[in-house]
């Protein structure tokens, strides 16, 4: 069986070794123009010409969770497109949302702000029902994030395509529940996979219909939300802040707004990262169960875009 690895801003050395020691009897190695026919490729964000090389690929696995930009390729027609499937990214989120909420609603900026001035400041405790927060997707992450959530019993809604039931949850479902549920939030988490469906889906129409004082947390992709809306609302005072994870340009350009305005707090993409062992053992298992004709979870439906 021939593995070949096709991933851009990645060292491939560990990722060969790693799959080598996983699938003893694989033939594993980095792609390279003309390199000959694989059974099945790792790959991120990968060329055409090697999509085009490779026409007999039976599985395609992508190193991330997010398939939107491998989904904008021609990809083989028969192959199999499999993303990561958590392998240690949901806790990651979790972590991360949690920690944006909290940090949000116990109001810790303004006390190190005090604190660094000098100031032992007092601010009246802010009540957890009226910080009802809204996760949008519950996918494999966005259950996970909702579940975190709860442990610190704030409210939560959840949002999906299709109807879902999540213990403690209050549930909504497709475009005609939309409104329904932005309504229900205060603070709103977006973990949606970035589709036809999905795109600019953060805009002035959707981010207006939040709870007046509203946060937002995009750790999805930037397409989701349109930077100027969002910058309109936090001037006119109906948001209060938003958290972002992802941009529209990665890295952010250096001339973007959003690196000086005082309500939005800033990281480089980097709030579930792909931890390679655990991928590793994912991925391998699911060759294995390919290649042994079973089915295997994270397959992408091409048409759905997620
Ligand atoms: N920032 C980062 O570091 C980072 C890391 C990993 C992933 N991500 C992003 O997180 C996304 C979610 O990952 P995941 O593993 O949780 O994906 P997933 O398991 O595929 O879940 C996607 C969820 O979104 C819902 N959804 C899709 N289209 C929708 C629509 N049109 N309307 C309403 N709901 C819709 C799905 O509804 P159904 O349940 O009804 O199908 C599902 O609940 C990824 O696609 C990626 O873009 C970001």
């Amino acid at each position: 069986m021939n593995i070949t690895f096709c991933c851009a801003d990645t060292r491939p050395e560990p990722w060969l070794e790693g799959l080598r020691a996983a699938l003893p009897g694989a033939t594993v190695s980095e792609w390279q123009v003309g390199a000959p026919q694989a059974d099945h490729a790792v790959v991120w964000s990968p060329p055409q010409q090697f999509l085009d090389e490779q026409p007999g690929l039976k599985g395609l696995f992508n190193i991330g969770a997010g398939v939107d930009a491998l989904l904008r390729l021609r990809l083989p027609p028969g192959v199999e497109v499999v993303r990561l499937d958590d392998a240690g990214m949901s806790v990651q989120m979790a972590e991360y949302v949690c920690h944006a909420v909290i940090r949000h609603f116990r109001e810790f900026d303004g006390y190190e702000a005090d604190m660094a001035r000098g100031r032992w400041s007092f601010r009246k405790p802010r009540m957890r029902a009226e910080f009802p927060v809204g996760v949008m997707g519950l996918g494999v992450l966005g259950q996970r994030v909702a579940r975190a959530l709860r442990h610190f019993e704030f409210p939560v809604h959840g949002w999906s395509r299709t109807p879902k039931a999540v213990a403690d949850v209050v549930c909504h479902a497709g475009a005609q529940g939309l409104d329904e549920f932005l309504a229900s939030c205060r603070v709103l988490v977006n973990l949606l996979p970035l589709t036809p469906d999905t795109r600019d889906i953060l805009n002035r129409r959707t981010l207006s219909r939040l709870q007046p004082g509203g946060y937002v947390i995009n750790v999805a992709r930037g397409a989701h939300l349109v930077d100027d809306d969002l910058l309109a609302l936090l001037d006119s005072g109906h948001l209060a802040g938003a958290t972002l994870d992802v941009f529209r340009t990665e890295p952010l350009p250096k001339e973007h707004v959003f690196w000086q305005h005082p309500k939005i707090t800033l990281t480089p993409h980097t709030s579930a990262r792909t931890l390679r062992e655990e991928s590793i053992a994912q991925i391998a298992g699911k060759i294995r169960a390919l290649e042994r004709g079973e089915p295997i979870a994270g397959v992408v439906d091409r048409v759905r875009g997620y």
